[in-house]
């Protein structure tokens, strides 16, 4: 298969299929075998990030993926940093990025920021966030993640709990995972259940179902993908206060829903997993963040060269 990736903006997740999908994770697979440290595979390559909210792991796994591979990486971690504090808007932003470098990677708090930056861009533009919209990156570390654990996506029971609603990581996973075959529960209190229409685009393709609490569920599970409330994109802040602490996986959580089942969680957590959690063999988040370097490599590799190996 001829690299699907190559010159591609990666705005949706929605743009790439099942066997694009593959075709990185088995890539991924070669690269961490093979990784010995000094790839120069991306030498004199500009990876350009504009972050117009704030990031800890998905800024410095796009960082130390670039170093990995050779590359060097520059840009701004907040939107106070660059000009668009005097007012420059989006557009001669991203345009003056593409002068210095070779793809470059956004972050930005507006729905739809992405694929407008992707329209103007003559360079290749990573989607690393965008509102509440999507974070196609993140799904695919995500799943592959699932995979490497699990050794397959088809067939998982797959519980989301948190803020369906808010949550750009929910929305980008959703829809990855419905070019598999899981089975997936969504879990959330009322007001944070997930936009009818991401619904609509998926509950054709996979066994779904919504649920207010873990507690509902007879089933055990193979993983618990728990999100936190997004606080920041909350309207109202009374509303936040009516959800905030509404739900917290804990040990009673694991023994009831199953012996091998994995805990992930896209992080930043606040309070919803409890840290008794973190020594037990299935708390799986500090994997996905390393993985998100080794996909982020990866992608990056694959996005700027042709024949990456
Ligand atoms: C998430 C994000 O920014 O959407 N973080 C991440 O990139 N891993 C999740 C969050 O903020 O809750």
């Amino acid at each position: 298969m001829d690299n699907p990736f190559y010159g591609r903006d990666i705005v949706s997740i929605k743009d790439f299929s099942r066997d694009d999908l593959e075709y990185l994770f088995s890539k991924t697979d070669r690269f961490s075998e093979n990784a010995t440290g000094d790839s120069q595979m991306l030498r004199h390559k500009v990876l350009g990030l504009m972050f117009f909210e704030p990031s800890t792991r998905t800024r410095l796994s796009f960082e130390a993926a670039m170093a990995a591979l050779g590359g060097i990486s520059l840009g701004f971690s907040e939107p106070t940093l660059s000009a668009a504090e005097k007012g420059e808007n989006l557009s001669d932003t991203v345009r003056t990025m593409g002068q210095y470098a070779d793809v470059l990677v956004l972050r930005h708090q507006k729905e739809g920021a992405a694929k407008f930056a992707a329209e103007i861009s003559e360079r290749p533009v990573i989607n690393g966030g965008s509102g509440s919209e999507e974070h196609p990156t993140q799904a695919m570390l995500d799943l592959y993640t699932m995979k490497k654990e699990k050794g397959t996506i088809d067939e998982l029971r797959i519980a989301i709990v948190g803020d369906l609603k808010y949550g750009r990581t929910v929305y980008s996973l959703l829809y990855a995972l419905s070019n598999y075959a899981p089975k997936v529960y969504l879990i959330s209190p009322p007001p944070l259940k997930i936009r009818r229409e991401a619904l609509l685009q998926v509950e054709d393709k996979i066994e779904i179902s919504e649920h207010e609490s873990l507690d509902d569920l007879e089933e055990s599970l193979d993983i618990i993908y728990v999100t936190r409330i997004q606080r920041e994109r909350f309207p109202d802040p009374q509303e936040y206060e009516r959800v905030k602490g509404s739900y917290r996986i804990d040990l009673p959580t694991l023994e009831k829903k199953g012996k091998d089942v994995v805990i992930m969680h896209p992080f930043p957590r606040a309070d919803e997993i409890h840290p008794g959690i973190d020594g037990t063999r299935h708390a799986k988040y500090f994997n996905q963040i390393f993985n998100g370097k080794l996909i982020r490599a990866v992608l990056l590799g694959l996005v700027l060269t042709k024949d990456f190996e």
